[in-house]
């Protein structure tokens, strides 16, 4: 009998996600004569029953497309937006999944989809997941799907806006994605030779990143490039944020964490933008004209890299083979140079944050690029 199995790409899109897509659907049907179909919209197109067949008319030259052909969304099983309500539809999704008599759901998703698939797990699915993200926080595993695109692409913004702050004589802050990791704007800085990088990992002093501005400046150069992760925070921004998520984990009653859980939704909200504020005052305290460039979704368009291309190959087929083996609730990791199977509960749940003494940051503070703090 052959294997009926489901597929679902979740939460932010990144390129790669058809290149994985491709793999799982032909090695699937090709190597293994799977029945493969996908279904739209992330977790809502199970709750809804929307299918598309994957088979070689829906998956051919998808290979270099960005975006994914089955559309994604930030839905969750259990508690997901239908009309003016948040419902759990877990059931729905266990329902949808007998309709089509699936014997495995791939879950392809950051650490929001991991955490999401275990609640299908629990549910009595069989589950596989797939690491992808531009912000590569997705724990257990080296890499993520998407990853090495959006560093080319915030790299190739950084080379770029060198030239105009080299003919301006002005600061340039390049803002990247990376709401609470900062390995993106580690690679793409270090990759773009910014002179400062600032990540959420390690809170920045304004006048830190100001003093290193104003050093170059000594020097005789008479730009800088400022590469800040969208999380990046001043140390008083981090002390608030580590107060409120204190009083949350220590709340004595569901409302009191409710509460505290709302005032630090309403930070992060309140500082997104953060850069524009952080570019002025850089302007004040070095006298020099300052810019702000915020790269956001451009990173997460287009195609991707061979890098990703050969990457989502790679973890696809190594899927389907899972399938195959009928292992089921885990996630198909990079450790090194294999491809690990990982229990889901090892990384739902979880983030996989810089480092402050990873290599990359010792290194790149030997060829002189300041971190802020
Ligand atoms: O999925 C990761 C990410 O790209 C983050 O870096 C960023 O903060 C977020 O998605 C943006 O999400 P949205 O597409 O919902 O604006």
């Amino acid at each position: 009998m052959a294997q009926h199995v489901g597929v679902i790409t979740s939460g932010g899109d990144c390129p790669g996600l058809n290149a994985l897509i491709r793999a799982i659907g032909k090695g699937g049907q090709d190597a293994y004569g799977m029945h493969v179909i996908g279904f739209l919209n992330g977790f809502r197109g199970l709750v809804q029953d929307r299918s598309m067949e994957l088979d070689d008319r829906t998956l051919s030259g998808i290979l270099t497309y960005g975006g994914t052909i089955l559309g994604t969304s930030r839905d969750k099983p259990n508690r997901m937006t239908i009309g003016d309500k948040t419902r759990d539809m877990t059931d729905a999704i266990v329902d949808t999944y007998h309709r089509h008599h699936l014997d495995a759901l791939v879950c392809i998703g950051g650490a929001g989809t991991q955490k999401n698939s275990i609640l299908l797990k629990n549910a009595g699915l069989n589950v596989v997941t797939l690491p992808k993200t531009i912000d590569n926080d997705v724990a257990v595993t080296d890499t993520c799907v998407g990853f090495d695109t959006a560093v080319s692409i915030a790299t190739e913004a950084i080379d770029r806006l060198h030239s105009t702050a080299t003919s301006h004589n002005r600061v340039i802050v390049v803002e990247v994605m990376g709401h609470r990791a900062g390995w993106l704007a580690l690679s793409a800085g270090t990759a773009g030779g910014a002179d400062v990088i600032l990540i959420p990992e390690i809170p920045y002093r304004a006048e830190r990143v100001a003093e290193s501005i104003r050093e170059r400046t000594r020097k005789g150069k008479r730009f800088s490039i400022v590469v800040a992760a969208e999380g990046a925070m001043s140390k008083q921004d981090a002390k608030t944020v580590e107060a409120l998520a204190t009083k949350k984990r220590n709340a004595e009653s569901k409302q009191a964490r409710q509460k505290a859980s709302d005032q630090l939704s309403a930070f992060h909200e309140a500082h997104v933008g953060h850069t524009i504020g952080l570019t002025k005052e850089l302007e004040r305290l070095t006298g020099q004209e300052s810019r702000l460039t915020i790269l956001g979704h451009l990173q997460r368009g287009g195609t991707p890299s061979a890098a990703d291309r050969v990457l989502a190959t790679w973890l696809g087929t190594e899927c389907v083979r899972l399938l195959k083996e009928e292992h089921y609730g885990v996630m198909v990791a990079v450790q090194g140079r294999e491809i690990k199977a990982v229990p889901l509960e090892e990384v739902a749940g979880k983030k996989k944050f810089v480092p402050i003494n990873h290599p990359l940051i010792e290194s790149a503070r030997l060829v002189s690029t300041s971190f802020g703090d």
